[in-house]
């Protein structure tokens, strides 16, 4: 529980003065519990919660001024470079990283629930095969719900529990068949001697005709990197979609299924998907002061620049581009994007325009390139992201059904009509 500080901060209003209390919490700002506000009979206002703290959490900590981001106290950079995606995972389900007994139990668990009932498989068939494949997960997802509903009882922890392990284990599952389907090529099930990356890179790129397709150990450790950096951010819109709908009450795959739709916009998960196809519409090094000044007359946003939190750097965009140089060196790829894209940067990071807004690259910029030299096709970017990111949003379902929570509802500024009567 956060600690009360004993401090106070005092409003004063129409002549009262009303004491709100102030709370600390291990790291970060202080915060000000404003509840009592109402009984002066008016509402905070923060239209899109820029100084709103939703919740506590232990999960996630993010420092925007310094760019750190901490999971469970870990820096992403040490996670990125020393643990893999399953052990971050455990670490967020669980607080702490796994033993090498609880890694093999864990692991196994996920790899023992990666298959899905096979009418889900059915599901996909509604889809035209030109269906955005962030469509067909918002319903593939949410279907999960009509197969884990009756006799799932959210508030017995080992049903919760079991949820968050098939959620993380069939994610992957569903997102490569995603692709597959808008590809027509036949389906490809989770095998069980597979680590998590390379099942999924197996279920994306695997044909029955080539039965002996190996997937390349460095795209499958690109790839587990790559889902690492994306596997939690605090009290983001998607996260704090899946914490209102959970508040409810609501069936977890219905709110992870919100989550994805959340996530898919471009301002969030959606801006890896736009900042390929803005390096696409740009071309090349000569046409980019020319776009830049489109983007300081507001026609356009850099896609991949800006966050809500981070007013330096986004660490996870500084892992993400080392990931890159790595990948593509070894790889041997010479991608062109790559250079546009670092000129980007380096012209951003020296304009007054992005450095007065302090618009530095996010997680968003850079990864597109890893993506494209995994051969993942750009419109399954933000299902790569809706994949890693499902272990965060369930990592926050599980902390907020762990101790009793109230159902989200915020009130608004109304400025409408006054009540008034129909004349006939
Ligand atoms: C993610 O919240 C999270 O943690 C998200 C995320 C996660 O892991 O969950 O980190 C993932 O969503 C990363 C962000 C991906 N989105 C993009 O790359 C899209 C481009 N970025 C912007 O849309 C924007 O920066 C946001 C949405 C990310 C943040 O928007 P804010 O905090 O509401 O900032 P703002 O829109 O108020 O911008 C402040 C100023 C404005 O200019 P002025 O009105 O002051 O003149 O900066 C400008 C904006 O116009 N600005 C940009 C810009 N982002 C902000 N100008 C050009 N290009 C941009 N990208």
């Amino acid at each position: 529980m956060s600690a009360a500080t004993g401090k106070k901060a005092v409003l004063q209003l129409d002549g009262k003065e009303i004491e709100l209390p102030i709370y600390s919490g291990t790291l970060g700002p202080d915060v000000i519990d404003v509840k009592d506000v109402l009984a002066s009979g008016h509402f905070t206002f923060d239209p899109g919660f820029m100084a709103t703290a939703a919740c506590e959490s232990k999960i996630t900590f993010i420092d925007g001024d310094k760019g750190v981001l901490l999971h469970r106290g870990y820096p992403i950079d040490q996670l990125a470079t020393q643990a893999d995606y399953l052990e971050t995972c455990y670490l967020l389900l669980n607080g702490e990283l796994p033993n090498a007994e609880q890694k093999a139990e864990f692991d196994a668990k996920v790899r023992n629930h990666t298959m899905v009932h096979d009418q889900v498989s059915r599901f996909f068939n509604g889809f035209r095969r030109d269906a955005h494949p962030m469509a067909i997960m918002v319903g593939v997802v949410g279907a999960l719900s009509a197969f884990y509903h009756n006799g799932l009882d959210i508030e017995d922890i080992n049903h919760r529990e079991i949820t968050a392990i098939r959620l993380i284990a069939k994610i992957p599952t569903l997102a490569a068949w995603s692709y597959k389907y808008t590809v027509g090529q036949p389906f490809i099930y989770p095998r069980n001697d597979l680590g998590y990356a390379e099942n999924f890179l197996h279920m994306m790129f695997a044909t029955p005709a080539d039965r002996d397709y190996k997937v390349n150990p460095i795209l499958a450790k690109a790839m587990d990197r790559i889902f690492t950096l994306h596997a939690d951010h605090e009290q983001n819109a998607s996260t704090s979609t899946v914490r209102l709908a959970g508040s409810t009450g609501a069936n977890p795959y219905a709110c992870i299924s919100s989550g994805i739709s959340a996530l898919w916009g471009p301002a969030h998960g959606g801006a890896n998907e736009a900042v390929l196809k803005m390096l696409d519409e740009i071309g090349s090094v000569e046409n980019v002061a020319e776009f830049m000044e489109k983007v300081k007359r507001k026609e356009v946003k850099l896609m991949g620049f800006g966050h809500r939190v981070y007013k330096n750097f986004d660490p996870r965009a500084k892992v993400m581009k080392q990931t890159c140089d790595e990948v593509l060196e070894a790889l041997g790829i010479n991608d062109p994007q790559l250079a546009l894209a670092m000129e980007l940067e380096k012209i951003a990071l020296n304009d007054p325009y992005f450095v007065e807004r302090k618009l530095y690259p996010n997680v968003d910029f850079y990864s597109g390139i890893i993506l494209k030299a995994i051969g993942i096709p750009v419109e399954m970017f933000t299902v790569i992201f809706a994949l890693a990111r499902t272990v965060g949003w369930i990592s926050h379902w599980l902390e907020m059904h762990a101790s009793p929570y109230k159902i989200g509802r915020p009130r608004q500024l109304y400025t409408g009509e006054t009540q008034r009567d129909i004349k006939r």
